[in-house]
């Protein structure tokens, strides 16, 4: 996947106070040294800052941690959590077009992105609400196909329930974020075939879904 940064980029970037002491405060957790390890915190308070990541946002965070452009920009291009280009002032939406999400439908989930948002990936809705891009795999190949929003995962897809969740994010309503088959975690779609004592008993969100519900930052990261 090619990942640059955007063409048009700001003259300059600068933390506000509050997050420029809480940068102070990330490095002072590692030894003298040691700083750069502080590299994709402060990376990702800056995207939270400005809802993604400039060029001179990477730098300003190299030049604070001591450390050369080239292994800041090396983080920031490598990790797809992190937005080269401009996104949507409430939504990104990255599309993993991997084997197994292609193998299962990823493509209808592209052709919802081209319908409701933009014809091409990194460029904002008509609307500016809304941005999305194809991404490597994202870890959750059993629940293909999916995408991530924010924070959160949304599992085993179709094109209408896509469609429902920008419908949702549009309408000021923040999606129920997992499985939309109905699956607790990531079982075989045909149900449990081991372990499958008291599954009955299970809540009906598993706990990470639970947990996304709880802390209600899906769309933290975002400006909205
Ligand atoms: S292939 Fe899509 S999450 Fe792994």
């Amino acid at each position: 996947m090619n990942r640059r940064f955007a063409t048009e980029q700001p003259e300059s970037f600068a933390f506000t106070d509050a997050n420029a002491e809480w940068a102070r405060t990330q490095i002072r957790n590692y030894p003298p040294g040691r700083q750069a390890s502080a590299v994709i915190p402060l990376l990702w308070r800056a995207q939270e800052q400005e809802g993604w990541l400039s060029r001179p946002a990477v730098e300003t965070v190299a030049a604070m941690l001591d450390m050369p452009a080239i292994r800041a920009y090396e983080v920031a291009t490598f990790y797809f959590m992190f937005h080269l280009h401009p996104v949507g002032s409430i939504a990104h939406i990255q599309i993993c077009g991997t084997t197994s999400c292609m193998l299962c439908g990823a493509e209808d989930l592209v052709a919802v992105c081209h319908d409701r948002i933009a014809s091409a990936p990194h460029q904002l809705s008509v609307c500016g609400k809304f941005s999305w891009e194809e991404v490597e795999c994202l870890g959750a190949c059993a629940n293909a196909p999916m995408v991530q929003i924010g924070k959160d995962y949304f599992e085993d897809l179709t094109a209408d329930h896509l469609t429902e969740i920008i419908d949702r994010l549009a309408g000021g309503k923040i999606p129920r974020p997992g499985s939309r088959s109905g699956r607790y975690s990531s079982e075989p779609a045909t149900g449990l075939t081991t372990l499958a004592a008291g599954a009955g008993e299970r809540p009906a969100e598993s706990p990470a879904v639970r947990r996304a519900l709880e802390c209600g930052d899906t769309l933290f990261g975002m400006p909205q």
